[in-house]
This record gives C-alpha cells, structure tokens and sequence, in this order.
C-alpha cells in the first residue's frame, strides 16, 4: 500500500535513500572501498566496444552510464533507444559486449533489442529490477538494482538504482582496464556511499521545490538545460514533467542552445538549468547567462560554490548538497523527479497513472 502517502510515486521518492543505500552496498565493497560486481559474461578489461540500450528514463539512465564509462574506464561506448539499435542494423564488433537496462525486464523494444545483440555474438549484461524478468532470464548475464518495486507509472527510485548500478559498474570497468588507480577508486566509492545521506537532506528541502513547481505550473513550455552526465538528468526532467504534468518540455545539452532553442527564449519559457560547480560549470553559467539576458526566466539547481555566480542573473537558485561532479547526476534527478511530482499534484493530473501510459511497454 501507500502507507500515509498520497501517491505510489510520493512514497517512492521517499524510498530515494534507503534504495540507494542498498543497491550501493551491494556493488561496493565497503572496507576494499572497491566496486564489488558480480561475476559478468564478458571480460571488462578486454572487452573491445560496449553497446548500451534501453528504452524512456532506463535509457536516459544508460546515458549517463556512458559518460561515466567513458570518463573513468576509457571504453569505447555506443548508446542508442532500443526501437532505434532493433532496426539500425548496427555494425558490431564479434566479441563485443552490451548492457541493457530495465526496471521491468519486459520492455518490448528492449528485449528485441537484447535479441539482436545476442544474434550478432555480443554478450548481454541486463540491468534489472525483477529478477526473474524475460530480460533476466535471456541475458548472458543480469545485474539487479535493489529498489524493490515500483509501482507509480513514472520511475523514481528504480532510475536512481539503475544510476549507481552503472557507476559502480564504470568503476569496476576502470580497474579492470587499468585506467582507474585504487587511491581515485576509494575517492569516487566514498562519494558514492555519500549520496543515500544527500539524497535525505534533498527530500526534506521539498519546500524550495514545491516555490518552484508554483512557477511552472502556468506554463505551456519548459526547457531543461545541461552539461555533461547532467545532460542526460535534463532530458529526464523534461520526460518526467512531461508524462506527469503534460506540459510541453524538451531538455537540451547547454551548449546547443545558441543552434536553435534559443530562439524559444521568452519570459513565458521557464529554464530549469542543471549547473553544479564543476569542470564544466562556467560553460553551463554562460549559456544560461546569454539566455537570461534574452529574457529568459532561470530557474537553477546547483551547490553552494555554484550558487554565487548563478545569483546573479537567475530567477531561483536552489541549493543542492556539495557533492563529487562524478555522482552529480544522481543527485541531482531527485529534485527533478520532485518538481514533475509536484507540478503534477498542483495540475490534478493523475500521477500515479498518466493518460495513455502503461507501466511496462510489453507491445511494440
Ligand atoms: O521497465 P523499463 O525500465 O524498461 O521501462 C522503460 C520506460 O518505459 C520507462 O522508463 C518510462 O520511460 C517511464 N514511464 C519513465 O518515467
């Protein structure tokens, strides 16, 4: 049941920290401070190109699994949604390797996908929430996130179980290739096991983001701005107001804005930006600065070193915990998945069950 929650989803972002907590203690060895995985199908060290797939926010999930791979594992990563890789006749590597990530294990186009993979001599690791899932069972291999289950429509804790599954899973693919030293390992463990903590302090800071949802909830378009792994936490923020809300949001990479959406900018447009401080804050700051100086209304999530600069020229600054850029994108999908929540709630839309939405996609 929802306990004294309004909503399957209120109560599942609640299940934010404990989630995390559990699936983090499953994939790191706490006293090694080391990626624990389990036994995989294919040799990480060796592996020549990795194929990532999946389908909505498990996708989206994916993509910030290939920027981490990327950055700490030196691995060559190609991501594509998976009614796209099932019909793109891709051209793969014999003896190359592929994770799919699903909160159901049943996604139609995911399973069709691993299907492939499979034909063309790929070995398959799922990423998955229902252990005895078709995913699970047809994959060479299957990984669990532990968010028990998740029954509101939208994906909460399942998307940030699927997050530190693949960040743990970038770390072990680091040391496996040599590229990740055991010091740099224990750094980004300890910032991992920080998150669940982090994760706490952001739900009980709803009150900033119910004065934001206030501001959006008038409004016909929504852009979502990021940089980086949060690139991808922008394109699920304007999924998740868009499947809760049904307001029209899109998410862009910061950097793009000046090819096209700029031109959108107008008061009536809110900006949700995504800038923690980091490597790439200052170009993310100037993006939005050249937005807001074109009228656009900036509505900024960051941390504390980032929340100067951010001042002075957005609308609202929310203030997130401080955290290592490496495990940003998992914080920060909290208080995006909060806000679709709550402008949803101020709409009266139905949250758990949005019209024309099914949980799990089993048809094509
Ligand atoms: O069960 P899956 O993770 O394979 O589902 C994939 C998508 O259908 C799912 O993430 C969908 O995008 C959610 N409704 C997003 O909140």
């Amino acid at each position: 049941g929802k306990g004294n929650y309004r909503h399957f989803m209120e109560k599942e972002l609640h299940e934010h920290p404990v989630v995390l907590g559990d699936t983090l203690r499953q994939y790191i060895d706490p006293a090694s401070r080391a990626a624990a995985l389990p036994s995989l199908p294919f040799d990480p060290a060796t592996v020549p190109r990795l194929t990532l797939s999946a389908c909505g926010s498990a996708y989206l999930a994916a993509q910030v699994g290939r920027y981490w791979l990327e950055q700490v594992a030196r691995v060559p990563v190609d991501s594509d949604i998976a009614s796209e890789l099932r019909y793109r006749d891709p051209v793969l590597p014999e003896g190359g390797a592929a994770i799919l990530v699903s909160q159901s294990g049943e996604t139609a186009d995911t399973l069709a996908a691993l299907r492939l993979l499979r034909q063309l001599k790929q070995s398959v690791l799922s990423i998955v929430n229902v252990d005895e899932s078709s995913m699970a069972r047809e994959s060479d291999g299957a990984v669990l996130t532990v968010a028990g289950p998740e029954i509101g429509v939208a994906s909460t804790k399942a998307f940030t179980a699927q997050l530190a599954v693949l960040a743990c899973l970038a770390l072990g693919f680091g040391r496996a290739r040599g590229v990740l030293s055991a010091d740099e390992e224990a750094r980004l463990t300890a910032a991992l096991l920080e998150v669940p903590g982090h994760a706490a302090t952001l739900l009980e800071s709803n009150d900033e983001i119910m004065d934001l949802a206030k501001e959006i909830t008038a409004a016909r378009d929504v852009l979502f701005l990021g940089r980086g792994s949060l690139y991808p936490i922008a394109l699920e923020g304007a999924l998740k107001l868009k499947e809760l809300s049904y307001i029209h949001a899109e998410g862009y990479a910061a950097g793009e804005m000046k090819h096209g959406p700029i031109a959108l900018i107008d008061p009536a447009v809110p900006v949700i930006a995504l800038c923690p401080s980091g490597p790439l804050f200052e170009k993310t700051a100037s993006n939005l600065q050249e937005a807001a100086a074109r009228g656009g209304r900036i509505m900024a999530f960051t941390d504390a070193e980032g929340a100067p600069a951010l001042r002075r020229f957005a609308e609202r600054v929310v203030v997130l915990p401080t955290v290592d850029p490496f495990v940003a994108p998992i914080l920060h999908a909290i208080p995006v998945q909060l806000l679709a929540y709550h402008v949803a709630v101020m709409k009266g839309t139905d949250v758990d069950q949005p019209r024309n939405l099914a949980k799990a996609v089993t048809v094509e």
